[in-house]
Formats: C-alpha cells, structure tokens, sequence
C-alpha cells in the first residue's frame, strides 16, 4: 500500500459496507442525503445481482462485487454536504477515497457520474451508478406525494406520467433518467420497473 493511502494507526483499514456507511455518515449529517444513497444503493446492488447472475460468479466473487457496487452508491455523494460546488464535488470526495484506499473502480464511477467532470463511464459500475442515481430520486419523490408516503403504492405508469410532468421534481434531470437507462442497454420501462421493484422490496431501509 502507498504510503499515502495508509490510515493513521497500523491497522488494516476495512473497506466493506459498514465502512463505506461509516464514512458516508462522519461526512453527511443531513437524513435526505442519508436516504438518498441508501436508494441508489437499492437500486445499484439489485442491477449488481443481476450482473453477478450474468457472469455467473462463484459465491465470494458475488459477495465482493456486490459490495464494490453498495459501497460506490453509499459514497458517490459523500462529499456532497460539505463540498457541494460544481468545482469540488465530486472531486473532494475522490481524493479522500482515494487517500483511503478504496479502489479506482469505485473512485472512477464516482467521478462519472457527474457528466461534467468528463470521466467516461467505462465500466458496468459506471453506468449502473449513474443509470440509478437521478431515477432513485425520482421514485422517491413520487412515493413522498402519495397520500401514504409508501413506495409500495407507486406505479409505473404514474412515473411515466410525472417524468412528463415537468413541475414535479424539478431538480431530476429527464435528460440523464433518459441517458442513464441508454447507456446502461435497458429499456426505460423495464429500468424504472426494476429500481422500483428493488426500493419497494426494502422500503423498511428507506424509510419509504
Ligand atoms: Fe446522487
């Protein structure tokens, strides 16, 4: 390990799920951030199963990728509370991972996902984070405007019709909604019925 990447004390750092959730929450204090990646991570590791199915991995394979991918979700806004300018965000936040060692895959897709910093999304992980980030958003939204606030009560065709809404939530981008689901090679019907499926199955989590 670089001397620069090594942890305070001599101990080897832990670079897992509780470890990424430990970070995420030293950094963000705010409960929306807080909810807001725990839904793309709903999102990121059911599309990370579906790969992992795909490549048919043997068992520690798919333990560890899905992973790679809940821990990418949990920090690609990690940074964003303290750092939320175009200038800094997501790039503080890389810097700080990459000081901790957590891998350039992860580190690559954080600064992806943010088109303007002009990192391409090259990797399945890349383009699945940036697929699920604004959508995830979107889905909660249209769970919050329901009269029981319940995810489970949302359905596709009533997101199809907010997406055309463009007074409700203003601050999803259609563009990347669209972009992301192309990029990814998934049909936006089937995107947005497979995030909503995978945040309805852990709406306990999600406070949804
Ligand atoms: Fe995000």
């Amino acid at each position: 390990m670089p001397e620069n990447t090594a942890p305070n004390d001599s101990s080897p750092m832990r670079r897992d799920r509780a470890a990424a959730w430990e970070l995420l929450t030293q950094w963000t204090s705010g409960e929306s951030l807080r909810k807001h990646a725990l839904g793309v991570e709903t999102c990121v590791v059911a599309y990370a199963a579906q790969e992992a199915d795909r490549r048919q991995l043997p068992e520690a394979e798919r333990a560890a990728l899905l992973d790679l991918y809940a821990c990418t979700a949990l920090l690609h806004d990690f940074d964003y509370e303290r750092h939320p300018s175009l200038e800094e965000h997501p790039y503080v936040g890389v810097r700080e991972l990459e000081r901790l060692g957590w891998p350039e895959e992860m580190r690559r897709a954080i600064l992806g996902h943010a088109s303007y910093t002009g990192v391409a999304r090259d990797s399945h992980l890349a383009r699945t984070l940036f697929a699920c980030d604004e959508l995830s958003g979107f889905l909660t939204a249209c769970a919050l405007v329901k009269p029981s606030r319940a995810i489970a009560d949302v359905e596709l065709a009533s997101v199809r019709k907010k997406l055309k809404d463009k007074a409700f939530a203003r601050g999803v981008s259609r563009e990347d909604v669209l972009q992301g689901a192309a990029e990814l090679g998934v049909e936006l019907d089937a995107h947005i019925a497979f995030c909503l499926q995978a945040m309805q199955q852990r709406a306990g989590v999600l406070g949804l």
